[in-house]
């Protein structure tokens, strides 16, 4: 026999190494309710039930897998991340952190530990890549996001997240805030790669996370005159492709303007799309993430203003509109603190990326843990996470929950 041992989060991993590998992208596509999705969702709920954790999957579509040593729910030390990607992404995005948990909470029923109720979370949508809302599972659950606008988000074949749901056999209808979930949760901890370079400039496998990146997502439609590519002067067109093209150069622009931010254009859909037409529409979306958030807003707003310029020279309109903003989070200090004395040398770094952890921490003590990731790459086939920091990381997340058990 060869490969890792299946007791470990690289054994673990290598099980699901195949589900919603992307043959044209590279790397994995598991948007949420996809096929490739659920059945990492059976893959966890079958290892969940292997090891008698109590399973059940709440309104919004979370699994919990539960522990309770003495049949109560309350003030539990709840773990866990999400098994969707974003479209070709890596393999540890999310599943790293479902792994290390049920490793993790493998070693604390092997030294018997009990104290608090404890369980294992999974959220739907973390990334956001299919109904376009971030973190929608913890947003719901929370109450951050109006359940029917939730249920009126479509996916860009058009079909709305409670078509989708219907379709997986859920019921749409419960959606909504969950005071009775969210209150079991007395303290919530997620494990995650590392989506940068932070440890490893730093020579570190693990650190404890400190703050999450403001970030959010705007939708801009330019709107033009839809003709034929052959027939159409070049003097009389109103492009908004070529609108399009000038707003990205400025967004990198603008915000090149203004320290530390940071602005994306990572997806532009023209319509209807066809290599001999001229566009009638473009819609693009914009990613901007700063830690003061009023920069934030100022610098979304310059870029507006951008967009409405360069549909001007063009003959065209632009509409911008916002689909879901998170301030900047800075974790529980003394929750982190906590684990910095726990996991003695692990380095204190904050993270660009967004997290169903900064959702909770509204709402619950929370704090996360990042394990190095040997390329620095994220969100693209090239994340890394090397077996041995691997099962350190796991290691840690079960040193947090003992003591915080
Ligand atoms: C999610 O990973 C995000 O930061 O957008
Ligand atoms: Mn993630
Ligand atoms: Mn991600």
């Amino acid at each position: 026999m060869s490969g890792p041992r299946p007791d470990t989060v690289s054994g673990l991993l290598a099980e699901i190494a195949d589900i919603g590998r992307d043959p044209v992208r590279g790397g994995y596509s598991r948007p949420v309710l996809s096929g490739a999705e659920l059945s990492l969702r059976e893959w966890f709920v079958a290892h969940a039930d292997k090891r008698g954790l109590e399973v059940t999957t709440d309104r919004n579509g979370v699994i919990w897998a539960w522990h309770t040593p003495d049949g109560s729910y309350a003030d539990a030390v709840v773990t866990g991340s999400h098994l969707d990607s974003v479209p070709g992404g890596g393999a540890y995005d999310g599943p790293l952190g479902v792994a290390s948990a049920l490793v993790a909470f493998d070693r604390l029923s092997a030294a018997g530990v009990g104290g608090r109720p404890r369980a294992i979370a999974v959220f739907p949508e973390e990334e956001g890549s299919r109904f376009g809302v971030a973190c929608l599972g913890s947003r719901l659950l929370t109450g951050a996001i109006d359940p029917a606008r939730a249920l009126a988000l479509a996916d860009p074949g058009g079909r709305t997240f409670a078509e989708a749901l219907r379709a997986a056999g859920a019921t749409p209808e419960h959606l909504g805030p969950d005071p009775e979930a969210l209150g079991r949760i007395g303290t919530f901890v997620e494990l995650h790669v590392e989506q940068g370079r932070g440890l490893i400039d730093l020579g570190q496998p693990v650190a404890v996370g400190s703050s999450i990146l403001g970030h959010g997502r705007w939708r801009v439609t330019l709107s033009g005159a839809g003709n034929h590519a052959g027939t159409t002067l070049m003097s009389d067109r109103r492009d908004p492709m070529v609108a399009a093209g000038a707003l990205v150069v400025g967004v990198r622009r603008l915000a090149r303007e203004v320290p530390e931010a940071r602005a994306t254009v990572g997806r532009l859909v023209p319509t209807p799309g066809g290599t001999n037409v001229i566009a009638s529409r473009v819609d693009l979306w914009l990613d901007v993430r700063h830690h003061d958030d009023a920069t934030t807003l100022a610098l979304v707003e310059r870029i507006r203003q951008e967009a409405e310029l360069a549909a001007a020279e063009e003959g065209c309109s632009a509409v911008m509109a916002e689909e879901s903003f998170s301030a900047t989070v800075d974790f529980d200090a003394g929750l982190r603190d906590e684990l910095c004395e726990v996991l003695p040398g692990a380095p204190v770094l904050a993270t660009g990326a967004g997290h169903d952890a900064g959702v909770l921490k509204a709402h619950v003590p929370t704090a996360m843990l990042f394990v190095r990731n040997p390329t620095g790459v994220s969100h693209a086939p090239d994340e890394a996470v090397e077996d041995v920091d691997a099962e350190h990381g796991a290691l840690a997340l079960a040193h947090t929950l003992e003591h915080l058990a």
